[in-house]
C-alpha cells in the first residue's frame, strides 16, 4: 500500500497560532521536539492555523502569528534536515480528514471535551456566540494525527483528552471500515506538562489569556521575565516545599526550574531557604533558556524567504505523506476514487 510505514517511529505534533508562544508551549512541548523527538523518529511538526479560526479571530493577526510560530519553532532548535515542518491549512488533507472525523465521532463525544466546555462557557460568560468550529475542532485535530500514520503525539498535559479522543476514533473507524489508521498515543514531559499561570497558578499558562501579568512569552526582553517572576504568586507560608497541591505557586516555579535545569523539583526545594531566593534562581534559568531562541529568532526574521521555503517544502512533503491515506479512508467509507 502507498502508507506502509519505516522502522522509525511517526511523530506528529501542532501548535496553534492565536497568541504569542509561552514558556508553557516551550517547557510542555516544543523543547522535547527539539532536543529528542526530531532525533529519533519521522517527526511532523505543525501550524495548526485552521485550529486558530475557531474563536473570534482577525485574519492580520492570525496570518503573523502563523508566521511567527513557524520562525519561534525553527528559533528553538527544529531543523528541517531532520524533521518536517509546515503550516496546516497549506496541506488540504487535513480538512479533507476532518469530516470523516466528523462522521466518526459523536455529538456527545465532542460536547464532553473539557477545553470546549471551559472556552464555550467563557464565550457565553461574555454575551459572544459560540463558533461551530469549536465543538468540532477535536475532529480535525484527530485527521491532523491520523493523516499521518502517527504512533506519538509528544503533547503537554491538558491536550490527553484530545488524544484520547483521537483514539477512539480511530479504533472506530478501522472496526467499521478496515484497518485504515494507525492509534497513536500521547507523550508528555517528566516535569513541566503543564506549566501554571504566575500570577494564578491554578490556571494553566495559556497563552489567549486576556490578563498577561503572569505568562511568560518567548520573546519576552530578559528584564520583562524578571519581573514576572519576583511577582509571582506564591503560597502563604514559608518554606519551600514541592507540594502541587498545597502550594501550588511554588511548586510551579520548582517545576520551571528543574524543566530548565535538568534537575529534579523536589530535590530543587531542599536548596532554596526563601522563595525571594526561588523566584529569582527560577527567573535567571528561564532568562538562559530563552536567550539564544530570542537571539535566533531576530536572525531568522532578517530572512523570511528561508522560513518561506522551509515551510514550502515541508507542506509539499506533508502532502506526499498523507494523500494516499486519506485517499485509503475516503475509500473505504464508500466514496468514489478521486475523478
Ligand atoms: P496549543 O497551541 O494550545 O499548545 C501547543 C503545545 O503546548 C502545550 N502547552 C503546554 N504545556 C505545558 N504547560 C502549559 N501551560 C502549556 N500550554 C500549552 C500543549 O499541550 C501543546 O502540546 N490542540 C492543540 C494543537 C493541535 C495539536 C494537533 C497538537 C492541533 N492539532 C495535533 C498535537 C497533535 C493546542 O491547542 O495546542
Amino acid at each position: 500500500m502507498g502508507y506502509t510505514k519505516t522502522s522509525r517511529p511517526r511523530i506528529f505534533s501542532g501548535i496553534k497560532p492565536t497568541g504569542h508562544l509561552t514558556l508553557g508551549n516551550y517547557l510542555g512541548a516544543v523543547r522535547r521536539w527539539v532536543r529528542e523527538d526530531q532525533h529519533r523518529a519521522d517527526a511532523l511538526f505543525c501550524v495548526v492555523d485552521l485550529h486558530a479560526l475557531t474563536v473570534e479571530h482577525d485574519p492580520a493577526r492570525v496570518r503573523r502569528l502563523t508566521r511567527q510560530a513557524a520562525t519561534l519553532l525553527l528559533a528553538s532548535g527544529l531543523d528541517p534536515a531532520l524533521c518536517t515542518v509546515f503550516v496546516q491549512s497549506q496541506v488540504d488533507e487535513h480538512a479533507r480528514l476532518s469530516y470523516l472525523m466528523e462522521c466518526t465521532a459523536t455529538d456527545g463525544e465532542l460536547r464532553r471535551m473539557i477545553q470546549y466546555k471551559e472556552k464555550a462557557a467563557r464565550e457565553g460568560a461574555r454575551g459572544g456566540s459560540v463558533r461551530l468550529s469549536l465543538l468540532t475542532y477535536p475532529a480535525l485535530m484527530a485527521a491532523d494525527i491520523l493523516a499521518y500514520g502517527t504512533d506519538e503525539v509528544p503533547v503537554g498535559d491538558d491536550q490527553t483528552q484530545h488524544v484520547e479522543l483521537t483514539r477512539d476514533l480511530a479504533q472506530r473507524f478501522n472496526q467499521r471500515y478496515g484497518p485504515v489508521f494507525t492509534v497513536p498515543r500521547a507523550t508528555h514531559p517528566e516535569v513541566a506538562a503543564r506549566v501554571m499561570d504566575l500570577r494564578d497558578p491554578v490556571s494553566k499558562m495559556g497563552k489567549s489569556h486576556a490578563e498577561t501579568a503572569g505568562i511568560v512569552y518567548l520573546l519576552d526582553e530578559a528584564d520583562a521575565v524578571r519581573r514576572k517572576f519576583i511577582r509571582a504568586v506564591t503560597d502563604s507560608g514559608s518554606e519551600v516545599r514541592y507540594d502541587r497541591m498545597e502550594q501550588p505557586g511554588v511548586a510551579n516555579l520548582l517545576d520551571v526550574l528543574a524543566s530548565c535545569t535538568g534537575g529534579k523539583p523536589e530535590v530543587l526545594a531542599e536548596e532554596y531557604a526563601s522563595y525571594g531566593a526561588l523566584k529569582l534562581a527560577a527567573a535567571e534559568a528561564v532568562v538562559e533558556v530563552l536567550r539564544p531562541i530570542r537571539a535566533r529568532h531576530a536572525e531568522l526574521c532578517a530572512d523570511p524567504s528561508y522560513v518561506d521555503g522551509v515551510l514550502r517544502a515541508g507542506a509539499e512533503r506533508a502532502r506526499g505523506l498523507a494523500r494516499p491515506r486519506v485517499d485509503a479512508a475516503y475509500a473505504a467509507v464508500g466514496l468514489l476514487p478521486p475523478a
